[in-house]
């Protein structure tokens, strides 16, 4: 049986891409029965509805509060009784309500080695403070903003003449890796969180998640 799904996005899509290829190759077991993005030109519509996703926009622009617009996300999600919400690039602040109700069970992908550099501008902050590395965090979602248990990092080295530009690509093929791996495991039974952290096979995952290494 495939693992029902339900990805968020705001934009591109390429992380929704790497998951849609990556089921296609078998790779992964899932069923993704439902995208959903907050803004109607968000080129992610497009990646799904090519591959047979249904897609949904529900644009948050048309509700008087945050916790109207996420109620109406709560539900349009719940329609679809995803095991795993999956937010790739999905762009909003989410009320504390709306995470606990999909606590342990909704992951989202940052671009930095978390817990350093939250928020936006990730890539340009960390060129600007002179870091050695870079990279891309896959996390459980908590009430506060990029900051849930790590599941999985992946690092990439700063270069001298690397720009945010530069810095954003590398990072990104670092992500259509590891959000698969992330959301391979969970549909595997292999991942849990509770008060400790984030655990793996039944260990206790570092802080900073597992490291990923590409040799
Ligand atoms: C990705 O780089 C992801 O890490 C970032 O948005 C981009 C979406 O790309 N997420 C955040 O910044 C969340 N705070 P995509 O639409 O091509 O998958």
């Amino acid at each position: 049986m495939s693992f029902p799904v339900v990805v968020l996005i705001s934009g591109s899509g390429s992380n929704l891409q790497a998951l849609i290829d990556q089921s296609l190759a078998g790779q992964l077991n899932l069923e993704i029965c439902a995208v959903i993005s907050n803004k109607a030109n968000a080129f992610g519509l497009q990646r799904a509805k090519q591959a047979g996703i249904p897609t949904h926009v529900l644009d948050h622009t048309h509700y008087s509060s945050r916790e109207l617009f996420d109620t109406a996300l709560q539900e349009c999600i719940d329609a679809y009784q995803p095991k795993l919400v999956v937010l790739a690039g999905f762009m909003r602040i989410l009320t504390e309500k709306f995470t606990r109700h999909y606590q342990g069970r909704m992951f989202n992908i940052h671009p930095s080695l978390l817990p350093k550099y939250k928020g936006l501008n990730t890539h340009a902050r960390a060129i600007l403070a002179k870091e050695k590395f870079h990279g891309v965090s896959v996390h459980f979602v908590s009430a506060e903003l990029d900051a849930g248990a790590v599941i999985i990092q992946a690092k990439v080295e700063i270069l001298s003449d690397d720009t945010p530009e530069t810095l954003a690509q590398k990072v990104h093929k670092l992500e259509h890796i590891i959000y698969p791996q992330a959301v391979k495991w969970f549909s595997e039974g292999r991942l849990a969180i509770d008060n400790s952290g984030a655990w793996l096979d039944n260990t206790l995952l570092p802080e900073t998640g597992f490291q990923y290494s590409s040799s």
